[in-house]
């Protein structure tokens, strides 16, 4: 598939109608972290869709006789929320020339999540994501011969030039975004499911999100992914990222946890240093980051319990571990790392299987 396969011609020939999806936010296992021109990652990425942590958007489309600009309206929890419109208007103007008739129609999107709103958990992934199936509902019923498999690509393709790990939110439950010489079907212009069985080691498996600073993060990931160009080791980490996800490929396969785990760290860890050696370098992570990430260390060390930390760009912490081990590890959370919570607060996910109508 090509870009130009994505671009629609047709006719907006229904007056007005409405649908509504949820889509999930997803949590990678090999990162994405620099991108070229038109969100085109610069490495390939691989993640667990979760299920909890999601956006629901209904969108309403109503014909209008003005087609010269894009018209909308954005509610958030049902009220107007005009400091998301920007983003929401460069994202039309992004996909337009993909989706040509979305300019005939006033569009109502009415989001909300099913987080906490500034919980420091990004709704960019979800959100672009349950927004993107919506357009595609709208394309079926004015292409109603399109085949599944290009909904869902296509839906994955506008995800990603909304926020490009978005693209991984729109399936699940491990989905692989950007080219890989070993997953056959892998494109950088969408995400595709991994198309081999998941060891039952990883069913259910389990992502609990320590919450350790809701406030604004001091550098977008646009602004760090933006730093990977001209980076001293940007070369030798796209390299890793490869390998990485080969790895993780067979892990997966197998279901070696000693190995996801120093994959899953390793690729954490490496995130961030990137971060940390960019110029201006920056950090992310928050002297509670650490201490959880000793603990987990410690912990794991002393009871041999497979459990691993992820992260993402901002302080929060992943846990992540099997689903035979919740409640130990439950209390291990509420015994040892909730004191390194902003107010104590955790969030409860599990792998799952990427958006649903509703
Ligand atoms: O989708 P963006 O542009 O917000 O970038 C997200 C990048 C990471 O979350 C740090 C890694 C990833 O692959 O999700």
């Amino acid at each position: 598939m090509s870009e130009k396969d994505f671009i629609a011609n047709h006719p907006a020939t229904i007056e007005n109608g409405n649908f509504q999806w949820s889509a999930p936010s997803n949590i990678a296992l090999v990162k994405y972290w620099g991108k070229k021109a038109n969100q085109i990652p610069a490495n390939p990425s691989i993640s667990f869709t979760l299920n909890n942590c999601k956006t629901i958007t209904k969108l309403a489309f109503a014909k209008k006789t003005e087609t010269g600009n894009f018209s909308f309206d954005l509610l958030f929890e049902g009220k107007p929320k005009e400091d998301f419109k920007p983003k929401i208007q460069k994202f039309l103007e992004r996909i337009e020339v993909y989706c040509p008739y979305l300019k005939q129609y006033h569009l109502t999107i009415d989001t909300e999540n099913t987080f906490p709103h500034s919980s420091g958990i990004a709704s960019s992934a979800s959100g672009m994501a349950a927004l993107s199936m919506n357009i595609m509902s709208l394309e079926k019923a004015l292409n109603p011969e399109m085949s599944e498999e290009y909904f869902y690509q296509k839906a994955s393709f506008l995800a990603r030039l909304g926020s490009g790990s978005a693209c991984r939110s729109v399936k699940g439950s491990v989905v692989v975004w950007g080219n890989h010489a070993e997953i056959e079907g892998s494109s950088d212009l969408f995400g595709v499911a991994l198309p081999t069985k998941i060891h039952d080691n990883f069913s259910n498996y389990q992502d609990t999100i320590l919450l350790v600073d809701k406030g604004e993060k001091q550098v977008s990931s646009t602004v760090g992914h933006d730093l990977m160009h001209n980076h001293p080791f940007a070369e030798q980490r796209f390299a890793q990222a490869h390998e990485n996800l080969s790895a993780i490929k067979t892990v997966l396969e197998t279901g070696n946890l000693e190995d996801f785990i120093k994959i899953v760290e390793s690729e954490a860890l490496t995130l961030h240093t990137m971060m940390m050696t960019s110029m201006p370098y920056f950090i992310l992570m928050k002297p509670n980051t650490l201490e959880i990430i000793n603990r987990i260390w410690k912990f794991r060390n002393e009871t041999n319990i497979p459990i691993c930390f992820t992260l993402d760009a901002g302080a929060n912490v992943h846990v992540l571990y099997p689903e035979n081990v919740r409640a130990t590890v439950l209390q291990f959370i509420k015994d040892e790392l909730l004191g390194y919570c902003q107010n104590g607060q955790y969030i409860c996910d599990v792998i799952g299987t990427g958006s649903i109508q509703l």
